[in-house]
């Protein structure tokens, strides 16, 4: 397969790994995690967690990358091109990801909105001085009452997500991302070296180590393995993109390895950084925190430190530098699309997908407010809009792809061309090849399979 020209190609291995961290390093981490795993008894969930992201997220990681570099190719001409029989059926594959993308977006920029107005309400006084979590839990309330600003927020998301994307793969993606990260890092330490002086920052670190069995129950599994996906932006093509970009030189498999031990310390420096000041002030059932977690727990419990507001303003600045970057590889995905099947220019795929997009979020951001896709009057299957396509696309959707991903890579595509992509860079030649195979082709589907099972209650 042809590599594709230096413009669409990234600049350096390391601008890769940067971009792959961005996309995978997002509100997963930082918002979603540290709630999940409180809510799920902390250390065994955390253990179960480490154990999907080595046996379902590094394999899947490096099978979407390989699948990515060795077509040059975007999702859906993808699994077609390298489909040895079968072509269009494999191709589906491709869809369902776009698909998939396209949801996850148009709700994933509405959150995203959130840590901007919280932002704003950090910056201008506006979050409650009280020490009462109903002041928090108001604010929070309002801001989902409030169909206007959520609809803003939502398209401000969208027109940043739009700019980087169609600045192109090395002066957008890779460029924006490199920052991003650094900030997102270095706010991240800085965090982190803070929450290390509080005195309840040991207690925090035996909740996320020690095992608190009572809280983890069959779901937990189900939650952690479907959290595996997610946080690593894996079943639905961003990783194939991606790698799509790579020249022939690099390693996935390295690549793979880093970006996935790379997300897990965040997410962990995340809970080391949320339940430290969280317990300082105060509140001791961590579990109760829900979504809710990191925009009203934690900033009540913030604003009692020194410089509270300010650190609470650091928190959703990190926020939005974290999703912004995952935003970004979302999109890519359809934008890559529509450039490589439909042979559109990037500046003309990116306002397509975007404005198509922010349009799917309105009802995404009107799921609260009552009349509309909202909880309180019209429901689908007894959902609002917003957790409907949460749950389609992030719990069903990304399963799917991941798993026809790995029967991709076990029936569809030449064994000698996969490996190729492997041993061509010595990463530990043919043994750990075949390792990897056995992972993506056996243990990663079975699981998958159970989990599925399971959710649908057939065992
Ligand atoms: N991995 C991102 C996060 O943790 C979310 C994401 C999912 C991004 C799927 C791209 C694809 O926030």
């Amino acid at each position: 397969m042809e590599e594709r020209k230096a413009s669409s190609q990234w600049g350096s291995r390391l601008g890769f790994m940067v971009a792959a961290l961005g996309s995978a390093l997002g509100l997963g981490s930082l918002w979603r995690f540290p709630y999940i795993a409180a809510e799920n008894g902390g250390g065994l969930f955390v253990l179960v967690y480490l154990v999907f992201i080595v046996l379902l997220g590094v394999p899947l990681m490096a099978a979407e990358m390989a699948i990515g570099r060795s077509s040059q190719s975007s999702p859906v001409r993808a699994y077609g091109t390298l489909a040895t029989r079968h072509k269009r059926a494999w191709q589906s594959i491709g869809v369902l990801g776009v698909i998939t993308g396209v949801l996850i977006l148009s709700y994933y920029s509405v959150v995203a909105g959130w840590s901007l107005d919280y932002l704003r309400l950090s910056l201008t006084g506006g979050l409650p001085t009280s020490n009462d979590i109903d002041a928090f839990k108001g604010v929070f309330d309002e801001l989902l009452k409030s169909p206007g600003t959520l609809l803003f927020w939502h398209v401000v998301v969208m027109l940043c997500t739009a700019w980087v994307v169609g600045r192109g793969v090395k002066g957008g993606i890779e460029q924006v991302t490199e920052w991003l990260m650094a900030i997102l890092f270095l706010i991240l330490i800085v965090l982190l070296g803070y929450s290390m002086t509080l005195p309840t920052f040991i207690d925090s670190v035996k909740f996320v180590f020690g095992f608190h069995a009572e809280d983890f129950t069959s779901e937990s599994v189900l939650e952690a393995a479907g959290h595996a996906f997610f946080t690593l932006s894996l079943g639905m093509g961003a990783m194939l993109t991606y790698g799509s970009y790579l020249d022939k030189r690099s390693g996935v498999l390295s690549t793979a390895v880093l970006v996935s031990v790379m997300d897990t310390v965040a997410s962990l420096v995340a809970c080391l950084v949320v339940f430290p000041v969280t317990l300082n002030g105060g509140i001791t059932e961590l579990k109760e925190g829900g979504p809710g977690l990191v925009f009203n727990t934690l900033p009540l419990s913030a604003q009692a430190l020194p410089f509270g507001g300010v650190w609470i303003s650091v928190v959703f600045a990190l926020l939005f530098v974290a999703a912004l970057a995952s935003t970004v590889s979302l999109l890519e995905v359809p934008v890559s699309v529509l450039i490589d099947s439909f042979g559109l220019a990037r500046r003309k795929a990116t306002a397509l997908a975007a404005g198509v997009i922010t349009l799917l979020g309105t009802p995404a951001a009107l799921s609260w407010t009552p009349g509309f896709f909202s909880a309180g009057m019209t429901k689908i299957f007894g959902k609002s809009w917003f957790d409907l396509v949460d749950n389609l696309s992030a719990n069903w959707f990304l399963s799917l792809g991941a798993l026809g991903t790995c029967l991709f890579i076990a029936f569809a595509m030449d064994r000698k061309q996969l490996a190729a992509e492997f041993v061509r860079n010595h990463e530990g030649g043919r043994k750990l090849f075949q390792l990897w195979f056995l992972t993506t082709t056996v243990v990663s589907p079975i699981i998958i399979v159970v989990v599925f099972l399971k959710t649908l209650n057939v065992f």
